[in-house]
């Protein structure tokens, strides 16, 4: 399915991921392109998600897929795997160290496109919601209600935490973050879990759905790319 909200994550902490090989990803808005390491570049990508393979096969399939002319994948995070039990939040067994399946995809030359959700859809059961907040009082999921906000945060801090030394900018593959899942579909204002774009992860959010322009609450730059508004805009010459 068509992807909803872009983040670009400019982290500013000194990361020790691939310093050396730190780049610039940003979007050159007057030619309307993304721009990487000063050059016109388009991704081609596919959605491969770690969570759906063994992680014994996780290079293999990255193999793959940029042998197949890939520059990128799209990654969704599973939240409910993540954090099984309410604050038991799980990034080292070896299926959830998503460190590691970021390093495979750059030593493949892979950029990433992370969506971590909270909710993803991705055609699973409640979109990889952890199924125990359904037990919390009042709770109203996917809005700003602070029951949900706060267990999006928790989970959120740790996530950060475990990309930051991944972007782009600090010499790791993500190149943009994108919240939410399709978010304009539902009619309403998207709300964005603050710890993303606190100041040490200033963000710009760029809008890649649909035409409904009128149904997100846009925070920095807006890019429709669907067929009925401005495609043709989209993209400048590639060399
Ligand atoms: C993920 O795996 C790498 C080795 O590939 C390891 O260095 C790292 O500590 C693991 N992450 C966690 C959170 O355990
Ligand atoms: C982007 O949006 C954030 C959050 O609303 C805001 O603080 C920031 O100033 C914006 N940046 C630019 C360059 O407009």
């Amino acid at each position: 399915m068509t992807t909803a909200v872009y983040l670009l994550l400019i982290t500013v902490s000194v990361s020790y991921f691939h310093q050396s090989n730190a780049g610039t990803f940003s979007i050159d808005y007057n030619n309307h392109c993304f721009v990487k390491d000063g050059k016109p570049w388009q991704y081609i990508s596919g959605s491969v998600h770690y969570f759906r393979i063994h992680p014994d096969l996780w290079e293999d399939r990255l193999k793959r897929v940029r042998a197949l002319g890939f520059n990128a994948i799209q990654v969704y995070t599973a939240w409910v795997l993540h954090e099984p039990t309410s604050g038991k939040i799980d990034f080292a067994s070896p299926g959830l160290n998503i460190s590691r399946f970021f390093e495979l995809a750059y030593q493949n030359e892979l950029a990433v496109l992370l969506r971590p959700g909270p909710y993803i859809c991705a055609e699973s059961d409640y979109g990889m919601l952890p199924w125990w907040l359904v037990n919390i009082d009042g709770i109203k999921l996917r809005t700003y209600e602070t029951n949900y906000i706060n267990a999006v945060q928790r989970y959120y801090n740790r996530l950060l935490d475990e990309v930051k030394p991944l972007t782009y900018k600090n010499g790791g593959p993500i190149i943009m973050v994108q919240i939410e899942n399709e978010y304009s579909a539902l009619g309403i204002a998207l709300y964005v879990p603050s710890p993303i774009i606190k100041p040490k992860n200033t963000v710009i959010l760029i809008e890649l759905t649909g035409a409904q322009q009128n149904y997100i609450n846009f925070i920095n730059h807006t890019i429709y790319y669907y067929p009925n508004y401005n495609v043709n805009k989209w993209g400048c010459n590639l060399p």
